[in-house]
Order: structure tokens, then sequence, then C-alpha cells
């Protein structure tokens, strides 16, 4: 009696854990997906006002520093109330390490070269167009050639950032060469609510939308077809792109391989336990890195909830600004740096003309609050319920690895979301800001994906 009763206990111990198992595989593998959500690819996002009186021209846009804006912001800049210092052996880890605040607000006020940098940032021709209501900003570069097919290729910026992360990629990647029968046109767009893009005048532009819009402005410039780069918000929203779109794109390279759903998260957290059944050994260093991003993630709750009032406080102070936005930049670039009391800025790759002109960007447009108010809609309910973020990419995918990339997924997690992964790049160097910071090897691998892309299109055609 006692030892049947023992071989059911036994019994129920291995059955409790296999229905887990069980329960969790099928969760996690056999679920079919929810359906691909239709989208209206007209909404109206601008004024109401204006509906109906759309302008689709393409119209030719320059940046202007004007002189009453710069006379403002060196005031405000010259004329900030003292700082507290930090506490002691403190780098930035409590945030921006004032003791590096005025270094920057006095170049920024009386070394940069703002006419030069104004040429600099308009030395590609910029458009504008106006989309379902806003007039999206634009820089195209067509490289001008007989006898060779041109590529579209549409770079998407993300948050912090702007259209400066590509400046020096965009003549490495237009570049004309013998090698290749073909050449890459440039499609270099502000995201709704950045630097001169207008932002919606109504909540719901989050991700998915932008996706739509993006699409739609790429049909305007006569593409029906094209490749995408992205990285931050820039990958999140070709990962949308590639779902809503899977015949138009015709492959993605991403430098932010993230997978946004809870699955992707169970199954990197077992892989934590023994990494090395599931990944290269010499990879799982990128897995305790990821440990390092948890305390920088406090902005993410803020702006997905009350971007409006941090707007207030960066509108209104460019000091604000550049605290707030280099602080980001530190961790994004190395998070060992967090710890730093100069946040490794001073080692940085980046000149302080390259981070002041995105900082321009973000100050000449007022678009600070309006860039981040794409974190609240993002975490909004109807834009989780789209479910984008559980959906299958089938588009050919290129995922880049820096090494001090935010976070790390192995390939075994980023197959969850990208069906049809070409390649997983692993570099040695480099953070989150990729095109940025180190334009060639951006650049190259871009070139190498797009090759890639082209040579499985040739194959499946010869089928
Ligand atoms: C932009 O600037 C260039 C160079 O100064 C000039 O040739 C062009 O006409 C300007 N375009 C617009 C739309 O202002
Ligand atoms: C994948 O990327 C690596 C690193 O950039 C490269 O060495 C390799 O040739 C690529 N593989 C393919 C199939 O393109």
């Amino acid at each position: 009696m006692a030892k049947s009763r023992l071989i059911r206990a036994l019994l129920w111990l291995l059955l409790i854990p296999a229905v887990v198992i069980l329960g969790l595989g099928y969760w996690l593998f056999l679920q079919p997906p929810p359906p691909i959500p239709n989208l209206n690819y007209e909404e109206w996002w601008g004024d109401e006002s204006l509906k109906g009186k759309q302008d689709t021209s393409v119209r030719p846009f320059n940046i202007t520093f004007s002189d009453g804006m710069i006379k403002d912001l060196k005031s405000r800049l010259k004329n900030h109330v003292p700082f507290r210092l930090p506490l002691e052996g403190v780098g930035f880890e409590y945030g921006f390490n004032t003791k590096m605040i005025d270094e920057w607000t006095t170049y920024w006020a009386v070394k940069y070269p703002f006419r030069e940098r104004e040429r600099f940032l308009n030395q590609y021709p910029q458009f504008k167009t106006n989309i379902q209501g806003l007039d999206v900003h634009f820089i195209r570069v067509k490289p001008q050639v007989k006898n060779k097919e041109v590529i579209p290729l549409l770079l998407l910026h993300g948050w912090p950032g702007s259209v400066r992360e590509f400046y020096e990629a965009i003549p490495l990647l237009t570049a004309v060469t013998k090698e290749r029968d073909y050449a890459i046109e440039v499609i270099v767009p502000s995201l709704p609510g950045y630097g001169f893009s207008d932002p919606a005048s109504r909540p719901g532009l989050g991700p998915a939308q932008m996706a739509v819009i993006m699409r739609n402005l790429m049909h305007r410039l006569g593409h029906q077809k094209f490749y995408i780069q992205g990285g931050d918000w820039g990958s999140q929203i070709s990962n949308i792109m590639t779902v809503m779109f899977p015949k138009e794109i015709l492959g993605s390279h991403i430098n932010f391989g993230f997978v946004p759903s809870l699955k992707a998260m169970v199954l990197q957290y077992f892989i934590s336990f023994y990494p090395t059944l599931f990944m290269e050994a010499s990879l799982v260093e990128r897995l305790e890195y990821n440990k390092l991003v948890l305390v920088e993630l406090g902005y993410y709750h803020l702006q997905s909830t009350k971007p409006d009032t941090i707007g207030v406080c960066l509108t209104d102070s460019p000091v604000g600004l550049l605290a707030y936005i280099l602080e980001k930049s530190v961790a994004a670039t190395n998070l060992h740096n967090v710890k730093l009391e100069d946040g490794g800025m001073r080692s940085w790759r980046f000149s302080k003309d390259q981070i002041l002109d995105n900082l321009m960007i973000y100050w000449t447009g007022n678009s600070i609050t309006t860039s981040i108010r794409i974190y609240a809609e993002s975490a909004s309910k109807a834009h989780t319920k789209l479910g984008f973020h559980l959906l299958k990419s089938y588009v050919p995918t290129w995922v880049a690895q820096a090494k001090y990339e935010i976070y790390y997924h192995p390939p075994v997690v980023l197959r969850m979301k990208y069906d049809n992964l070409v390649n997983v790049s692993v570099l040695n160097e480099g953070g989150h800001f990729l095109a940025w910071e180190l334009p060639k090897v951006f650049s190259e691998d871009v070139l190498n994906a797009i090759a890639a892309f082209k040579k499985l299109q040739k194959s499946k055609d010869e089928l």
C-alpha cells in the first residue's frame, strides 16, 4: 500500500513538470500566430482642416539655422543656472555627470560652427512631401548611372537619433563600383515627429502606423519594391513593414535584432542556464552584457507614460536636452562606460560636431516632445493589440550585431521572429548607433546583405 502510494506520488512529480514543459513548448512553438492586422493605409494624421487640400508634390527642402534661433540658443547655453556636483566617485550611474556639462555647453555656444554645420547638413538633396496629412522630410541620393540597375534602400533611424546617423554612410552606400552591376539609391526620412517631419495631430501614430507612412513615401517616390535598413525604432518599424508588406520588401538589414515578445524572453531565459547548448561559447559574454541595460531603462517607462512633461523640460532648455540625449548616448555606445566620470565621451569615435548636429536637428525642429511620443503610442493597448510583435517575418533578413549593442539575442531566438534569417554578422566593435559610429563597417555589412538578398532572389527566379 505504502509502496503504491509512493509510486503514485513519484508519477505525479514527473507528470507536473511534463505538463508544464509540454504546455510551454506548445505556447512557444506550436500556437498558431494571430492574423495580420489590417491598417487603414490612408489614415489622416494631420490637421483635419487640411483634408482634401493635400499637396502631394515632392518639394526641395533645406535645413535653416536662423540668426534669431542661434542667438537665442547661445544665450540659453551661456546663462544656465549652476548645477549641483555629482556624488563623490560617481560616473553616470545617477544620470548625466554634471562635471561634463560645461565642456559641452561651452563648445556648443562658442565653438560649434553653425554655418559650416548647416552647409554640412544640407550637402545631400532633401525634400518634403505630404503623406496622410503630414509633411515628411527625407534625404534622397540617387547615383547617376547608365547601364546599371538602381535599387532603392530605405534607411530608418531611431531615438535619440535622426537622419544625421547616416551622413557618413550615405556616400559609401551610394558609391558606384565596377564589381556591382547595380547601384544603390538611398531614401533617408525623418520619422514623423522627428526633426523636420510633421508630428501627428491626434493619438495613435505608433510604429505600425509609421510603417504605413514609410511605405506610402516609397510609393510616392515610385518605389513599389525596395530594401530596408534600420536600427532602434527603425528596426522595429522595418520588422512591421516586412510583416505587412512582404511582397514589397525585398530584404531587411537591421542592426538592432530585438525580438520584443514574451516568448523570446522566456526562451532566452531558459538558454541562459546552459547557453553553450544553444549558442557559440565565445558569445556567452554578450548575455552577461544584457544585464547591464536593465538599470538604464527608466526613460522607457517615463516616455511611454508621460512624454509631454519631460518634453516641456527638454524643449525649453538646450542644456537639459544635451544632458538627456548624451546620457542615453553614453549607455548606447558602451554600457560599461556608465561607470566612468566622462561616460567614455572623451574617447568616443564621434566628434562633438557630429553629436551636436544631431541635437541641432532636435532643437531646430522643436521635435523632442513629438519624437518621444512613439514610446507611448507603441506601449498603448491599441498598438499592442495589433500583435505585430507576435508575427513572424518571412522576408530575407540580415542581422548585424555590434559588440556593444544594448541587447543581444542568440540566433536561435532571432529565428523565432525571422523565418528567413539569411545571416547574423557578429561584429567585434561598435554600439547601438552603428551607422554613425562605424560608417565603413556598417556600409560594408549592408552592401554584403544586399548582395546576399539579390543572390537569393536570383536563385529563386531561376527555379
Ligand atoms: C538649398 O540650398 C542650396 C545651396 O545653398 C540652394 O542651391 C538651393 O536652392 C536651396 N534650396 C531650397 C529649397 O531652399
Ligand atoms: C555572414 O556574415 C559574416 C560576417 O559579416 C560573413 O563573413 C559571411 O560571409 C556572411 N555569410 C553569408 C552567407 O553571406
